[in-house]
């Protein structure tokens, strides 16, 4: 069997994790609001429509900020149908999607919903059809406090405190042709920046991102950053990076890899970041929010014959399978292996809509494969990232060189005196006996131990059978001289949990 040698060390620090790192997002899109997060005639709702199962299992992702309400969907959306008494709420036509939005849901709603799950928001604002204006008045409708119009309407509205919304998203995918209102990067960043700075003046306690790429393989990628930063760097404090990732030509090998090429992505980001902050001889650094990641592939055609104008048609509702969930807990690794730059990332979505959770209308709520990588990501990976030292082999594959086998990450938290160790063997050939030397972060027990492993790459969960694709707990491995000898087998995501000795 082929072997690896792992090791960890307390001063090998890459950072200090920043919580929304695990955010999540919900877009006025399919059936992520209507009928998946809030549903008034199902049993289980609460008294303002949100289901409590759905509430659970979101409370139970310790999700610590939610981007809101696109996506494509906020490029034509006017928040100020959103707000207010509900019966007088436009019932709009959604050019994102081709729906009907009824405005049944907006800010206070969702806000409510958010209390709910322990969350924040992450607001998007529309530079698609519209512009600064119509920002600066929203953050002074959210966040002013009183004594001004829009503020004062918010009160009128039955909401004394302001919503103190911190992180916002200054538009979404403007470089993208199929957004309304999509821009050239000079227009983009141009707008960015004056939009960014009368927020700014409105509320100087906000944290702006500006949107990068929507993907890498777009056109215009390097450019448009180097652009949009050029004209907006002082204005702003994040750049965004989206990225899908699907395996639809049958390339297992290659997709489980896919780790390699969101670092490669995240590295390319921070160079450009880096390089336009040595052109202003800037004493500031851009961090990055990776917010929208995630696999969508499963319906991209069959969601092509979904009629027009429906409220809340079952769109972008992927199965997902044991491989998709492979893969999640890669992109998790790269993120955190990254942590010192990225400091949000939003898993897209977050209820039915690319979601780790699903409902049936009028029925049950169920977790996807992915659902799990995200879950013990979440709960277990806060603290300081360590890097893992890695000795082992490599291989190639259609789409990458080079790839090595294991790829890991640790977080140690030192309040709770444990380390986190996530581990993927992202060979589909050879299972892997391993090595790990902890002596470096003074670890004298094992107290966790779990792997997705062993099933069928196609393996999904369904609402008939939610449990088919769930880790094992496996038995903790015992410590001899301070290292953990096992054996991660071919294509798995794998947790080791660590007591934290003095
Ligand atoms: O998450 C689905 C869509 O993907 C979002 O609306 C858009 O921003 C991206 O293209």
């Amino acid at each position: 069997m082929n072997k690896a040698k792992m090791s960890i060390d307390r001063l090998n620090r890459i950072s200090a994790i920043d919580n929304r790192i695990y955010g999540s997002f919900i877009e006025h899109l399919g059936r992520a609001v209507y009928n998946g997060i809030y549903e008034p005639e199902h049993p289980m709702a609460n008294k303002k429509g949100f289901r409590k199962d759905v509430i659970q299992l979101v409370k139970e992702l310790q999700v610590p900020i939610i981007r809101y309400p696109g996506g494509n969907f906020v490029s034509g959306f006017n928040w100020e149908d959103s707000v207010g008494p509900r019966e007088q709420r436009p019932k709009r036509l959604d050019l994102a999607w081709f729906t009907t939005e009824t405005n049944e849901v907006g800010m206070q709603e969702f806000d409510e919903w958010l209390q709910e799950v322990n969350s924040e928001m992450m607001l998007a604002v529309n530079l698609g059809t519209r512009g600064a204006d119509a920002a600066r008045n929203l953050v002074e409708y959210c966040n002013h406090r009183e004594g001004s119009f829009w503020s004062d309407l918010r009160i009128r509205h039955g909401k004394k405190a302001p919503y103190g919304i911190k992180t916002w998203c200054l538009g979404n995918e403007m470089d993208g042709p199929w957004q309304m209102g999509h821009k050239t990067a000079y227009e983009y960043g141009r707008l960015a920046n004056e939009t960014a700075k009368m927020m700014r003046w409105v509320d100087p306690s906000i944290e702006l991102v500006a949107c990068g790429s929507s993907k890498m393989v777009m056109p215009t990628f390097a450019d448009w950053e180097a652009m949009v930063l050029t004209e907006a760097y002082e204005e702003v404090d994040y750049l965004s990076l989206h990225n899908y990732w699907g395996n639809s030509d049958g390339d297992t090998e290659s997709y489980l890899a896919g780790g390699i090429l969101m670092d490669d992505f995240i590295k390319s980001v921070i160079a450009i970041c880096d390089y336009v902050k040595a052109k202003k001889r800037s004493k500031k650094k851009i961090n990055l929010s990776f917010d929208e990641w995630n696999v969508w592939y499963h319906t991209k055609e069959s969601d092509k014959q979904i009629e027009h104008w429906l409220q809340a048609p079952p769109r972008l509702e992927d199965i997902y399978n044991f491989e998709d969930a492979l893969l999640v807990g890669g992109l998790l690794i790269t993120l955190l292996k990254n942590s010192d730059r990225v400091k949000m990332a939003c898993l897209a979505q977050l209820v039915n809509v690319i979601a780790p959770i699903m409902t049936e209308v009028g029925g049950k709520a169920w977790t996807q494969t992915i659902y799990y990588p995200f879950y013990y990501t979440s709960v277990y990976g806060r603290g300081e990232a360590l890097k893992v030292n890695i000795e082992g082999p490599r291989f190639d594959c259609k789409q990458y060189t080079d790839v090595p086998m294991l790829d890991s990450v640790a977080v140690y938290n030192e309040e709770e005196e444990t380390l986190a160790l996530f581990v993927m063997n992202r060979s589909i050939k050879e299972d892997l006996e391993i090595t790990c030397d902890l002596r470096g972060v003074k670890a004298d027990r094992c107290i966790g131990n779990v792997a997705l492993e062993g099933y069928d790459y196609k393996a999904a969960n369904t609402a008939e059978s939610p449990g088919c694709v769930v880790p094992a707990q496996k038995p903790t491995g015992i410590l001899e001289a301070g290292s953990m000898h096992t054996v991660v087998s071919r294509s798995s995501w794998n947790m080791f949990r660590f007591h934290i000795g003095k």
